[in-house]
């Protein structure tokens, strides 16, 4: 059956790294069908809207979403399509690849965020007479679904443990729910092995025992932070895809943005919006092929001849891309 996926390449090299990954797509003989969409800061300067509806349709009409980088209408854009699209659960792969800063060469383990509660909900900060306050709201149904979504993804991925983190000596009502909740959705699953940490104790252990890791879970400003330490553990944002799943959709991103600094020169590295495209074709059952994708990917990195100028080396995005074709 034909797959939609709707393309937003975006902003500056949002464009050129997502135009070197539907040329690699191309070669891997998928029945899919692209519908692209315009969104960001030149569309906001073409159309007068920095989202348009008619995009917010192709992304809400498809099987899942390739999206690249927005500008300066990040929040705009990228914040409101999960909010449409209702996408509960933020994924960040935390994976050391060779030939890049990463602190050892095993790790290799998921962050699954919570995305829609937390401490990011609008409108629940405000100013007082004192100063101001923020509520923190925690759902018995939203907790439980991203963790059964973790222990699940545990179990698909041939993963034995799931580390669920809070905070709950301190939060003792709100974390002391997420915590028990945790256990108890634990409770279905007797083949994975469940752990549960504090958050500042976890912020430690992901520097001195990152490859103990190999599925957290845990609330959203928490999830938030760890995942930017995770990309800093394994040598910053090049490599670094995401995925945003909702139960209607999903939204594949790589966590950089349109860096306009170099945009225009054909110089991005296009590795983390391709990982960002095999992490959708694990989510379309696309397995045999995602493999094919990651491992060109590997064996490019493992030869360090045809790199970007960020890991080191002096390839275009074009070079990269031609590369990549060759190995697969
Ligand atoms: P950025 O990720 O665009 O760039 C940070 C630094 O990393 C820059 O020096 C850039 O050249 C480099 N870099 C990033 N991706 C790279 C790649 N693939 N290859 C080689 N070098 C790369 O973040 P920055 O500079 O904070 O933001 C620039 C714009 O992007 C802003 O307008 C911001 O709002 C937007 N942004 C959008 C995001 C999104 O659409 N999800 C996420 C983050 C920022
Ligand atoms: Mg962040």
């Amino acid at each position: 059956m034909t797959c939609q996926i709707a393309v937003i390449p975006g902003d500056g090299i949002g464009k050129e790294v997502m135009e070197a990954t539907i040329n690699v797509l191309d070669k891997l003989d998928l029945d899919f069908n692209y519908v692209y969409g315009e969104a960001g800061d030149e569309c906001l300067k073409k159309t007068g809207e920095a989202l348009p509806q008619e995009s917010i349709d192709i992304v809400k009409n498809s099987d899942a979403c390739l999206f690249g980088a927005a500008g300066e209408t990040a929040a705009d854009v990228i914040v409101r399509l999960r909010q449409e699209m209702k996408m509960f659960a933020n994924l960040r792969p935390i994976k050391s690849y060779p030939n890049t800063n990463a602190l050892r060469d095993d790790i290799d383990f998921m962050i699954v965020r919570e995305n829609t509660e937390g401490l990011y909900i609008a409108d629940m900060e405000k100013l007082t007479d004192e100063g101001a306050i923020a509520k923190r709201v925690i759902t018995k149904s939203a907790e439980k679904r991203i963790i059964k979504y973790a222990f699940d993804y545990a179990k698909k991925n041939n993963k034995s443990k799931v580390t669920g983190v809070h905070k709950a000596n301190v939060l003792k009502k709100s974390d002391g729910l997420f915590k028990e909740i945790f256990y108890e959705v634990s409770e279905n699953y007797p083949d994975i092995e469940s752990e549960d940490f504090y958050v500042d104790a976890t912020a430690m252990y992901l520097i001195t025992n990152p490859q103990d890791f190999e599925v957290i879970v845990t609330t959203n400003l928490f999830g938030d932070i760890l995942s930017d330490e995770g990309a800093g553990i394994v040598g910053g944002l090049g490599l670094i895809p995401s995925a945003n799943i909702g139960e209607n959709g999903a939204l594949f991103e790589p966590v950089h943005g349109s860096a306009p600094d170099i945009a225009g020169k054909g110089i991005a590295n296009p590795l983390a919006m391709m990982l960002s495209a095999v992490m959708m074709l694990r989510y379309l059952d696309e397995n045999i092929k995602a493999d094919k994708l990651e491992n060109a990917i590997l064996t490019l990195l493992n030869q360090a001849k045809v790199l970007t100028g960020d890991l080191g080396g002096s390839a275009t995005t074009k070079e990269v891309e031609e590369e990549i074709i060759n190995l697969l």
